[in-house]
């Protein structure tokens, strides 16, 4: 019998590499259907990937992921889900048939619970899934005061390490673990780096930034983009400059 990572192996067609387009997911931080849907006819033509989350997914669920789709733009579901393996392998069944081709969970969730969504991914229809692993708001602090006396770095690549043998497609890391992942998970594995500025401005909430080319040198495979793209004056012109770094970091 094949094991889950067997079957879930990335089809070389899911992301063109050579595009920049596929590499850039553009974050829809939104509170209703009405502002996401504007901001999109905003972004057509500039931008592929959408990431729904959970404000906006909560707010508008599956029939907004349908309607974006149905404009032409792939999505990213970032839900992080984290229950008991039943709920979470239900969670996914619920979102399948949408067309999200993308889906996180958390991988403190366990090997079991993990086990439970890899079985339900392979249904004709659900997404692939990424595995987020220390949220990028958690310090040494944080994560003691939840008895986890691991370094941070080390408790990524332990989380990723165990994710990947479950069979998960993916992680969603900092641009400051990329390198450590991309070398201890191959080629194949599709890791997305959320908190890229652009050089010299502002971080907003985030601590770990990086630019867009420092992500891709890295090895980041998708870039997520939120508030630099979506609270420009002209978000379209904005993801074409961030296509445009992207572009020449990977040359
Ligand atoms: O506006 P900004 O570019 O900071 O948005 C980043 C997006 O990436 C947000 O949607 C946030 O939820 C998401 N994200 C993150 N850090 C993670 C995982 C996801 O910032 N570790």
């Amino acid at each position: 019998m094949k094991s889950s990572r067997e079957s879930l192996t990335l089809p070389v067609e899911f992301l063109n590499l050579s595009d920049p387009a596929e590499r850039l997911a553009v974050a829809l931080d939104v509170p209703d259907a009405h502002s996401a849907l504007a901001l999109a006819d905003r972004l057509e033509g500039s931008c592929r990937w959408l990431k729904v989350g959970m404000e906006l997914y909560y707010a508008a669920g599956n029939s907004l992921i349908e309607t974006l789709r149905g404009r032409g733009f792939r999505i990213f579901l970032d839900l992080k889900l984290h229950d008991i393996p039943n709920t979470v392998a239900g969670a996914v069944r619920s979102v399948s048939g949408t067309g999200a081709e993308l889906l996180t969970v958390h991988a403190a969730g366990g090997p079991a619970m993990l086990r439970a969504v890899v079985e339900a991914a392979q249904a004709p229809g659900a997404p692939l899934l990424l595995a987020v692993t220390v949220l990028t708001s958690m310090d040494t602090g944080e994560l003691a005061a939840i008895g986890i006396f691991t370094p941070p770095a080390e408790q990524v690549l332990r989380l990723a390490r165990m994710a990947q043998g479950e069979g998960v497609s993916g992680m969603v890391c900092s641009a400051e673990e990329v390198a450590s992942l991309r070398d201890q998970t191959g080629a194949e594995t599709i890791l997305v780096v959320p908190g890229i500025r652009p050089a010299g401005s502002t971080s907003d909430d985030q601590r770990r930034v990086a630019t867009a080319a420092e992500a891709i040198s890295r090895g980041a495979s998708i870039l997520v983009v939120g508030r630099p793209i979506t609270r420009a004056s002209d978000p379209a012109q904005a993801a074409l400059t961030i296509l445009k770094e992207i572009e020449e970091a990977a040359g």
